[in-house]
């Protein structure tokens, strides 16, 4: 729409007409058929719009259009990536904390009713119980609150967002930690986030499922390679067993360390602890 002088145009409202003698035109910006809104042009009335400055208004305001509709998609795959993390956060809660807390419960009554009949045995026996049971949740509880706390990755590199994560659930679960790192170099980003999904998988299971007290994680780089152990002394498990009845996370990690055209190698036996040993590929050259 081109309005060839706003001051001459009696149906303006008094606003636009004390713009003087401008020109106006409105380009629509749309994609497709949805309307988005509109681009808006003041002139001096006495220079026309010509052809040539209508051909371009039209190609910016195509172009605007464009913009504001993958912003607007971008926003919305955000907000789908995090409800999907949501419900994720929901599933953990239930699957460690929760079930931990109904086992407290389940004990608390048991006590009440070994010390009615004053079983004392007995009564230690499930007061042990319930006081591991306590600490399990707290750990899960650690775990997923340290969860819910933004990446670091891309702040602090891999390395300290390992030994933050190791201080911050494992240390303060009370399980020991040792920490080697050796001619570490920073990697590329992507590579880090990664590496660090993988690490982190690992220590999740060792925190669900191990009941370890002691775990060693070793980082190294060569000038081809960058290896990253973690070694718990769990109770371990069936790798064969385990293979039919698996959640996502043996299965993800593999999957992670394939993509980085590396090696993910998991030696384990039930009641000898795990060892998760990481190989991968990096571009980095070596430090002089
Ligand atoms: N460090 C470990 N110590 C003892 N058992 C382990 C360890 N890591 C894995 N497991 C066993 O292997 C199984 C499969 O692990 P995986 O990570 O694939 O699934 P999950 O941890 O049960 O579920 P998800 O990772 O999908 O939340 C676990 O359920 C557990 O029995
Ligand atoms: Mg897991």
């Amino acid at each position: 729409v081109i309005i060839p002088n706003l001051a001459a145009e009696p149906n303006m409202p008094a606003a636009m007409r004390a713009l003087e003698s401008r020109a106006l035109l409105v380009a629509p910006l749309q994609t497709g058929s949805q309307l988005l809104g509109v681009l808006g042009i003041l002139r001096h009335a006495t220079r026309e719009f010509s052809s040539r400055d209508l051909a371009l208004i039209a190609v910016i305001a195509n172009q605007l259009g464009i913009a504001i509709q993958s912003q607007s998609l971008r926003e919305q795959a955000k907000q789908i990536a995090l409800l999907e993390e949501r419900q994720r956060l929901a599933r953990d809660l239930h699957d460690s904390v929760t079930q931990s807390l109904y086992s407290v419960t389940l004990f608390a009554q048991a006590i009440r009713s070994a010390t009615y009949t004053g079983n004392l045995p007995l009564t230690q026996q499930y007061v042990n119980r319930l006081s591991e049971m306590a600490q399990q949740a707290l750990k899960e509880m650690r775990w997923l609150i340290y969860e819910l706390r933004p990446a670091l990755i891309e702040e602090v590199g891999l390395v300290n967002a390992l030994q933050r994560r190791l201080e911050l659930v494992e240390r303060r679960a009370g399980v020991a930690v040792e920490f080697e790192s050796k001619a570490m170099q920073e990697l590329d980003t992507a590579l880090e986030n990664s590496i660090y999904q993988i690490a982190q998988e690992a220590l999740n299971n060792t925190l669900k499922h191990a009941g370890a007290t002691f775990i060693t994680v070793r980082m190294s780089m060569d000038a081809r390679h960058f290896r990253l152990e973690i070694q718990d002394d769990g109770k371990g498990f069936d790798l064969v067993a385990v293979k039919e009845t698996a959640g996502l996370g043996l299965a993800s990690m593999q999957e992670r360390a394939a993509q980085l055209g590396g090696t993910l190698t998991i030696t384990t036996k039930p009641g000898q602890g795990t060892r998760i040993q990481l190989n991968v590929p990096h571009s980095k050259e070596p430090s002089p």
